[in-house]
């Protein structure tokens, strides 16, 4: 069987990808092209229209123009369940997490969801172990096996969005958004989450918004740079770092000085 075509190489795409907020154009005709396999970095300074773009290919917003492909089926008219049963996950927010579940608990409500509990699937106990096996065995990958049967409130917050990120696997997807994951991390939950983000791309592709310009360069394959709603750049950490129109988009924005120190 013949692999590795061109349009076997990208899992998702868009062309001209647009959203129009009353005449405010927050994303404009974004073309992203997303390697299959690949870490990919979606970066850009606030308001860049990051986020937007993430509720778009989830389907929570609907562009104003432009398509989306994945696997080279437009899905652009699909709804968001559809588009997640196609295996495009975005990683739930820390309040997905039900904070009175144990770890293990919580990755096994989200495998359910995932299965969509049928009755007689619950009658067999050796359907519940294999399912407790494959969620230990997701914990693991995720570096949280020993917080197994903490109730997720009781976990620190580095753990939590771990716990986030496992709750997401449990779903299997073929491609996870993760928006800022390290987000409000100390250095050692960063070194740990981007580890774990690492650990857990193989087999599948990763798209994440990532503000820690030392967990871009340490893990992406590539990098999209969204300035005002468009793309200012593309390629690898060394080609969108050496682009003068980048480093002069994270000028004057305070909140972006780590990409400025990082270049
Ligand atoms: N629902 C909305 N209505 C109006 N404007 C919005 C809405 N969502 C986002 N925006 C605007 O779109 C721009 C991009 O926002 P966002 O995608 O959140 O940026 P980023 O994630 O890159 O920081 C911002 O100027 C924001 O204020
Ligand atoms: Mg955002």
């Amino acid at each position: 069987m013949e692999r590795g075509s061109a349009m076997d190489d990208f899992v998702l795409q868009t062309y001209g990808m647009t959203k129009e907020f009353k005449g405010f154009t927050a994303v404009n005709r974004v073309d992203l092209n997303v390697r299959r396999g690949h870490i990919h970095a979606l970066i850009g300074p606030n308001g860049a229209g990051k986020t937007t773009c993430f509720n778009l290919l989830t389907k929570f917003l609907e562009p104003t123009h432009g398509r989306i492909l994945f696997n080279g089926t437009d899905i652009t008219d699909e709804k968001p369940a559809q588009v997640a049963r196609r295996g495009i996950v975005r990683s739930f927010q820390i309040s997905a997490v039900f904070p009175h579940l144990t770890a293990l608990q919580n990755v096994r409500v989200a495998m359910q969801r995932g299965l969509g509990t049928s009755l007689h699937f619950w009658r067999s106990n050796r359907s519940l172990d294999c399912l407790n096996d494959q969620a230990v065995g997701i914990l693991d990958l995720v570096g949280l096996k020993s917080f197994a049967g903490m109730a997720a409130v009781e976990m620190p917050y580095g753990r939590k969005r771990a716990l986030e990120i496992a709750t997401t696997l449990a779903l299997d997807p073929e491609v996870m958004l993760l928006d800022e994951p390290t987000q409000g991390m100390g250095h050692e939950d960063v070194d740990r989450v981007m580890d774990l983000i690492k650990r857990v791309s193989a087999n599948r592709t990763i798209l994440m918004v990532e503000h820690n310009m030392k967990v871009v360069a340490g893990i992406s394959d590539a990098i999209t740079v969204l300035a005002r709603g468009a793309v200012l750049a593309e390629g690898s950490y060394a080609e969108v770092s050496d682009d003068p129109r980048v480093i002069e988009a994270y000028m004057g924005s305070a909140a972006n000085d780590e990409l400025v120190e990082a270049l």
